[in-house]
């Protein structure tokens, strides 16, 4: 069983019914988050990179809950390193085993906010499922090799500006071959506004026969 909650922006909360697993927690700074910082519960929290909007309230809910943050051993060094939170650094293509299940690193172009770290996505196995988070990228031919994960559900970025735009977000998800699609980073703030109804239409020209969900902040998808 996995349940997926979207919070808002590019924050998820992955949950198998014993371990919380929370992505890029940007909720304080977002005006349509789903919940505020104080009111998440989180055992694990991975950070595809260091800007602002993913970082987010990251040290203070791994503080008040115990969690440990995951992701590239430069960002998680230099953001992390004197904290005392607990981290789990690892690199590019490398997989690390965890209580859950796993946590992959993958490829994504785009800036880290850190000198000399690498933005990432991930591609988590927990409940049963492969989950990977895109974090912000743009299309890459790299996407294609994410269909030998087999992957269950995509989320991927398509606000544009800062990372792929609808159509990119489209033509990715038919490389990547997942089970289903769920739409991120997009109408957070005015420079990333619009609904999801155009990556929705490019999905249907691009990549028809992959389901889309788009979930509103706070709405959930047990899977
Ligand atoms: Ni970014
Ligand atoms: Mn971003």
């Amino acid at each position: 069983m996995l349940k997926i909650t979207f919070l808002g922006h590019a924050c998820f909360l992955l949950d198998d019914g014993e371990t919380k697993v929370l992505t890029d927690p940007y909720l304080s700074g977002n005006p349509l988050a789903a919940v505020s910082p104080d009111e998440v519960e989180a055992d694990y929290i991975f950070v595809s990179h260091g800007h602002g909007d993913h970082i987010g309230d990251a040290p203070e809910i791994a503080t008040r809950c115990g969690a440990a943050v995951g992701g590239s051993v430069e960002m998680t060094g230099a953001m992390f390193g004197k904290s005392g939170i607990e981290t789990i650094p690892g690199n590019i293509g490398g997989r690390t085993e965890l209580p859950f299940g796993s946590v992959k690193l993958v490829p994504a172009i785009h800036g880290s906010g850190v000198p000399g770290a690498l933005a990432c996505g991930f591609v988590f196995e927990i409940g049963g499922k492969r989950v990977y988070f895109a974090g912000d990228t743009a299309l890459t031919k790299d996407m294609e090799l994410l269909e030998y994960d087999m992957i269950d559900v995509a989320l991927l970025p398509i606000g544009d500006v800062y990372t792929m735009g609808p159509e990119d977000a489209a033509r990715a998800a038919w490389m990547i071959r997942p089970g289903m699609v769920i739409p991120m980073h997009y109408g957070t703030f005015p420079i990333i506004e619009q609904t999801a109804d155009r990556f929705v239409d490019y999905m249907q020209d691009l990549a028809a026969g992959i389901p889309v969900k788009v979930l509103a902040p706070g709405e959930s998808l047990t899977l």
